[in-house]
């Protein structure tokens, strides 16, 4: 399963490098072809030379080689692998990539690539308990960046604790498992996805609008989820904080009108979820002129119902998705006010999370959901946005391949 996969090996500085050697000789024995990297630091504890010997190629080390740039730029190195391997992760390395540097060769790939990346992280126990590192650790898997080890033993500094490099084989074991999880990217190929995300604005006048708090964040992990299981991914989002993921069929829209229509207009598909804050209401006659604010005197605003879109394609009769997921967002009774909240609007299955300030969970990077269907109502434990997406996603895939 491993032969002839392509895996650039980045080998940064730390006395766990000695064991990348008999990585890449056993990775080699499985028929891998290694592409292998060296920081600077790395070269102090293994030769460049008997990481090249042992991987049968040139050691890319130089960020500024000009002749290696001739043969293969540092843009195409980072692309040329369906997978990059980073064994040891320095400290200092796991930092530039979390901060995004692009200030050596290793770093420059790690952030120009758009291949899978994993790391076996070795420092020192107390280098690996600091605040920094695991801060820098926290955004690496927010990033989707994977992890293997570090383990806890004994340390060539004397001490004993977190922050061996995995052995070898537990490296070989991960690459593997991911390659086996990859077989997941065409999981929905072939399938169209519609995720709505997003507040939306309901302008009072030109400068004025009426909007539910909401950052986009869960509904952009959603989509990327898709994305990472082959779906086609349609995602109409009002005008969120943050960036549309790269890759899916953006459509911003401002209103919940301009969101109707636009989901409207992208059915039929095989799934859709309902992720955005929509607006309950619309200000009837919006002024096309900025309303003059007088003294003493409040403007009369008057409010119509907006549409509500979850229930407008829950329940369509011709093309209706074989899934329809809305979110509930409560601050109590949760479960209660959720599950009356499916019935209500004919959707499949509802993912409910307490929104009470105290839970942060408005524009923070985690949630806790309960995921509502006709039969069962599950509680997840408290996740970050992406794994509730990663989740989600998996399990619509599955009642959709079963379809
Ligand atoms: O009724 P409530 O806004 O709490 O319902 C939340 C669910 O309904 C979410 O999935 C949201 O995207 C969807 N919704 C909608 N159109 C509306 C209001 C809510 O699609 N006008």
């Amino acid at each position: 399963m491993l032969d002839k996969r392509r895996i650039l090996l980045i080998i940064s500085g730390g006395i766990a490098a000695f064991k990348s050697l008999d990585l890449i000789r056993r990775l080699r024995e499985r028929g891998v072809i290694v592409t292998p990297v060296m920081t600077k630091a790395a070269s102090q504890f293994v030769t460049p030379l008997s990481v090249s010997a042992l991987a049968g190629k040139k050691v890319f080390q130089d960020l500024f080689d000009l002749t290696s740039e001739a043969e293969m730029g540092h843009i195409e190195l980072s692309r040329s692998a369906d997978l990059i391997v980073v064994a040891p992760a320095s400290a200092d390395l796991v930092a530039k990539m979390a901060a995004g540097n692009a200030n050596s060769l290793a770093s420059t790939i790690l952030l120009a690539t758009d291949t899978p990346v994993m790391i076996a992280p070795a420092m020192n126990l107390r280098m690996w308990s600091h605040a920094a590192t695991q801060r820098n650790i926290q955004t690496l898997k927010e990033d989707g960046i994977q992890f293997v080890g570090p383990n806890e033993g004994d340390m060539a500094c004397g001490e004993f604790g977190p922050g061996r490099m995995a052995e070898p084989l537990e490296i070989i074991t991960a690459i593997k498992d991911h390659f086996t999880e990859k077989s997941a990217s065409d999981l929905l190929a072939g399938k169209r996805v519609l995720v709505t995300s997003g507040p939306t604005h309901e302008p009072i006048d030109p400068v004025r609008y009426i909007a539910n708090r909401s950052s986009g964040a869960q509904g952009g992990e959603i989509a990327k989820a898709f994305m990472a299981l082959g779906a086609d991914v349609i995602f109409v989002t009002g005008p969120a904080d943050v960036q549309p993921p790269i890759g899916v069929h953006v459509i911003k829209v401002e209103t919940a009108l301009q969101m109707l229509e636009a989901v409207e207009k992208e059915m039929p598909c095989d799934a859709a979820v309902f992720a955005a804050a929509v607006a309950d209401w619309r200000v009837a006659d919006a002024s096309s002129s900025k309303i003059k604010k007088e003294d003493g005197r409040l403007p009369d605003l008057e409010f119509s119902e907006n549409p509500d879109i979850l229930a407008t394609i829950s329940n369509r009769r011709k093309d209706r998705p074989d899934l329809v997921v809305g979110f509930a967002a409560e601050t109590d009774n949760v479960i209660n006010n959720a599950s009356r909240k499916r019935l209500r609007k004919g959707c499949d299955w509802i993912v409910a999370n307490d929104v009470s300030p105290e839970t942060g969970i408005m524009g923070g990077p985690e949630n806790v959901v309960t995921l509502i269907t006709s039969q069962t109502v599950e509680r997840w434990d408290r996740m970050s946005k992406s794994e509730v997406a990663r989740e989600l996603a998996m399990k619509i895939a599955n009642v959709l391949v079963r379809a």
